[in-house]
């Protein structure tokens, strides 16, 4: 089973969301996957220009030659996917928005319709699974509202959202306790994923532990 990642954080491996992702990484590996972890700011990604020659002229390749290319393949040969983004303006950031814009090759021309929701069928049957994992700046949940909303289009197994973001990269020792302690739990994430294929209760509702409480992070952030 392979798992890979694709961070779309321009801070790329020494960003939060790249913690994040390490640790789902690592616990997936632990239970047996064989892991890839990709920073698309390091990637050549042009912008998808909408032409469809990639549908109609030549069915699954894109008529442009850059990055993205490599990307394709190790998309096609994953068993999980994760998509990682930090919070920007309330959204995922333009890096991975475009990279899932220039995974249409992989669509074809033909509609399916499930429950009211309208979508393109792929052009090879895959089976896939779905992981998304982000990170925001500030305390609230409601800033996960549009890439939450974003992601149930593609029905994911699990989502990791870490608010209070700012924490993963610390370097004040008392706090980086707290954070390892929910990285670990991020880990089992990872590996009850790869050995069950699935995240039982208990390690969901850890995903979600507040890290400290809105006051002492105002404090944190020295606002
Ligand atoms: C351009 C920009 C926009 C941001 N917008 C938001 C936002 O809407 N909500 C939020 O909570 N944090 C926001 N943030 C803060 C980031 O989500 C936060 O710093 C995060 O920890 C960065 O993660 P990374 O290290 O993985 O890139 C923004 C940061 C930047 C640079």
């Amino acid at each position: 089973m392979k798992f890979i990642a694709f961070n779309g954080s321009p801070a790329g491996v020494n960003s939060a969301t790249n913690r994040i992702i390490e640790a789902f990484l690592n616990g997936a590996k632990r239970g047996g996957a064989q892991v890839e972890n990709y920073q698309l700011s390091e990637y050549k990604i042009n912008q998808c220009q909408g032409c469809f020659a990639c549908w109609f002229q030549s069915p699954g390749k894109c008529v442009m030659h850059d990055d993205m290319e490599k990307l394709l393949r190790a998309y096609q040969s994953a068993d999980v996917v994760c998509f990682g983004s930090p919070v920007y303006s309330w959204n995922m950031t333009a890096l991975l928005k475009n990279f899932v814009d220039r995974l249409v090759p992989l669509k074809s021309p033909l509609i399916t319709q499930s429950e009211g929701n309208f979508d393109m069928i792929d052009s090879e049957k895959r089976v896939q699974k779905y992981v998304a994992i982000s990170n925001c700046g500030f305390p609230g949940e409601n800033n996960f509202a549009i890439i939450k909303a974003a992601f149930s289009c593609c029905n994911p197994s699990l989502e990791i959202y870490r608010n209070c973001g700012k924490l993963l990269k610390t370097k004040k020792e008392s706090v980086q306790e707290v954070v390892a302690e929910y990285l670990n739990v991020v880990e089992q994430a990872g590996y009850e994923m790869a050995t069950v294929g699935e995240v039982c209760e208990t390690t969901q509702e850890q995903l979600s532990m507040p890290l400290m409480t809105i006051q002492e992070y105002v404090q944190f952030l020295g606002m």
